[in-house]
């Protein structure tokens, strides 16, 4: 087992390992002594998981009750949030009371998002069930639902108090969300560490996956301490996920997420190497990692499709945009470019 401390605007620590789960209710009892948990969930996880962690709960004779929402993406608006909240008010939940968050990011930005509004803020512990929710949403403090406008239009920053980490729970996970996960693992590898590049491009991340995670979440902690607000660095972690973002709203989302990052760390990989921008030709590498990982490289769209949604995505600033480039394996660089010069770029 493992633990990564992270020192945010809360301090809090993320376990990871096998049956972290049977730490869930000693921790509560710690932190939260008399406190109330209402785990929240989606069908999914529900059926699989949840027995197991209420259980826990009531080894430790803590009061709880449980939250499911129906699974998937679509799930994650504004009507569903507000469910949580009439549910927490109708069972007289209080602030001193915790929301446990036990599923994939979809479930951890609302449930980080209902943990925020609820009288102004009430505890919360995430549980990630996803790879993608155990490397990437479930630490960083980011919550949010999606408005009909857009993805994660409506959010908060809002750190968790615990992560558990149960890699157990992975061995109910359908393959293509393994893989879609491991997209962001190579994306770390990439802007940060060699090694853990060269771990996931053998192949077979299973055989690795407790130090494959702590590698990731170390990677995600120091990035995310020293810009947590998403001012500057933070924004490193968003390597392929411009792109990305477009290949998802043309295929209509069609591409799932970890798909469209992995042809879009290609893409501005190859547009880096043939304009000079990067000091090795990490294109290659990159793309043999995705091909180990069973990942595309390749979309059916245009440079000139991919371009136009864009600069359609939150991310542009005025006529500039920020892209990430890679330097080489281990490393990358943030790049303000105008519009006209990464259109130009993308070739
Ligand atoms: N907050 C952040 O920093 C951040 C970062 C990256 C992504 N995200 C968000 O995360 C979401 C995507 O997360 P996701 O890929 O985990 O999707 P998800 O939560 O929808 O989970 C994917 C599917 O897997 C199922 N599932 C989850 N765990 C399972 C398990 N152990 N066994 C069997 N089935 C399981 C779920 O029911 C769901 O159908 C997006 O909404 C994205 O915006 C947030």
């Amino acid at each position: 087992m493992e633990t990564v401390k992270v020192n945010a605007s809360k301090n809090y620590d993320v376990i990871i390992g096998v049956d972290t789960v049977a730490l869930l209710g000693k921790k509560i009892n710690e932190m939260f002594p008399g406190a109330t948990v209402c785990v929240v969930s989606d069908s999914t996880v529900a059926r699989l998981h949840m027995q197991t962690v209420r259980r826990n709960l009531e080894q430790y004779g803590i009061k709880n009750s449980s939250f499911v929402f129906e699974h998937g993406e679509g799930s994650k608006n504004p009507e569903v949030l507000f469910e949580i909240l009439e549910y927490l008010a109708q069972k007289h939940f209080t602030r001193d009371d915790v929301l446990v968050a036990l599923g994939g990011g979809v479930t951890g930005d609302i449930t980080g998002l209902a943990a925020a509004l609820y009288m102004r803020g009430m505890h919360l512990v995430q549980m990630p069930t996803t790879l993608l929710a155990m490397v990437d949403s479930s630490v960083g403090g980011k919550t949010a639902v999606n408005l009909k406008a857009g993805k994660n239009l409506a959010g908060v920053f809002n750190q968790p108090e615990l992560v558990l980490c149960d890699t157990k729970m992975l061995s109910t996970l359908p393959r293509p969300y393994f893989n879609d996960g491991m997209a962001e693992v190579i994306k770390y590898g990439v802007i940060a560490d060699k090694e853990l590049f060269d771990l996931t491009a053998q192949g077979n991340p299973e055989r690795n996956i407790e130090k494959i995670i702590t590698r990731c979440v170390t990677i995600k902690r120091d990035i995310v301490c020293s810009d947590e607000f998403d001012h500057g660095k933070r924004q490193l972690l968003n390597f392929g996920h411009t792109i990305a973002h477009a290949i998802e709203k043309i295929s209509d989302f069609k591409f799932s997420h970890g798909s469209a990052v992995a042809v879009g760390m290609v893409i501005i990989s190859d547009m880096a190497n043939k304009n000079g921008l990067s000091e090795d030709n990490c294109c290659n590498d990159i793309i043999d990692a995705l091909l180990e990982n069973n990942l595309p490289i390749g979309c059916p769209y245009s440079t000139k499709e991919i371009f136009h949604a864009t600069v359609n995505d939150k991310k542009c600033s005025g006529e500039k945009i920020t892209i990430i480039i890679p330097k080489k394996i281990g490393e990358c660089k943030l790049m303000q470019v105008t519009l006209s010069e990464f259109e130009r770029m993308l070739g």
